[in-house]
């Protein structure tokens, strides 16, 4: 299977991008720079070169011509309101119309975020803004004709797996770590019949085989 991945280079990428080489899948994704482009190959993973807010759906299509499943994992990373909009919601409905545009459009995997997420910590109005162009940015798929599902990760945490997660078309927010919600994505991107599903994910008791295997 090809995997394209939008922020490959970010926290979750690499760990999806990696155990996705693992499982013997292709991978290749979307860097900034040139020098994580070669830096990413002595890892087995082949990357275009370009800043998602300055390439238009045409650049974007060549990219994931061949790919199976596109992920986007990227984000702005509290980079400012106007780069939470260009890259949160604006890159992926960027890449939902380069999807449209390919011969056999991939499977859209998407990396949102809880809508309650931390809403009682009253952290401002960038962090609201940050939620309400991640729900802009579900819409935008879910109106798509492509084959798509969104994983809702709680807060995420840097702590070693743990192989297990509760997943579920609502969960309660909590936390989970960046290697377990890099593992579901992995299981997701190999189970097709997951299509047209929004599923939320924290830490949880359920082995992430298992776990995928019931959302279907
Ligand atoms: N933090 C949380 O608690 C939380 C909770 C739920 C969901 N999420 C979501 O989880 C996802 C992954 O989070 P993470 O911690 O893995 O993020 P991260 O480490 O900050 O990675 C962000 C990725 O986006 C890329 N990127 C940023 N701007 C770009 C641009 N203009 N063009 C191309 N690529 C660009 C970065 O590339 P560079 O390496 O070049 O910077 C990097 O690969 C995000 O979508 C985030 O919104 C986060």
């Amino acid at each position: 299977m090809h995997v394209f991945i939008v922020g490959v280079t970010g926290a979750v990428g690499s760990l999806l991008a990696h155990e996705l080489v693992a499982r013997g899948d292709t991978v290749s994704g979307l860097v900034r720079h040139p020098a994580q482009r070669d830096e990413l190959v002595t890892s087995g993973v082949t990357a275009g070169v370009g800043d998602l807010t300055l390439l238009s759906p045409g650049d974007l299509a060549p990219m994931i011509a061949y790919a199976d499943a596109i992920v986007f994992t990227a984000g702005a990373g509290g980079g400012g309101t106007q780069a939470t909009t260009a890259i949160d919601r604006d890159g992926v409905v960027k890449l939902i119309d380069a999807a449209h545009l390919t011969s056999v459009p991939p499977r859209f995997v998407l990396v949102s975020v809880f809508p309650e997420a931390w809403r009682e910590r009253n952290l401002g109005p960038g962090f609201d803004h940050y939620i309400r162009v991640k729900k802009e940015a579900d819409v935008a798929l879910t109106k798509s004709k492509l084959s798509w599902v969104i994983l809702r990760p709680s807060a995420l945490q840097d702590d070693p797996g743990r192989g297990t997660v509760a997943l579920g078309p609502a969960e309660i927010h909590d936390e989970i770590t960046r290697a377990d919600v890099a593992a579901t994505l992995a299981a997701i991107v190999h189970e097709p019949r997951i299509s047209q599903k929004i599923l939320e994910v924290t830490a949880g008791t359920t082995p992430i085989d298992r776990a995928v295997a019931s959302a279907i």
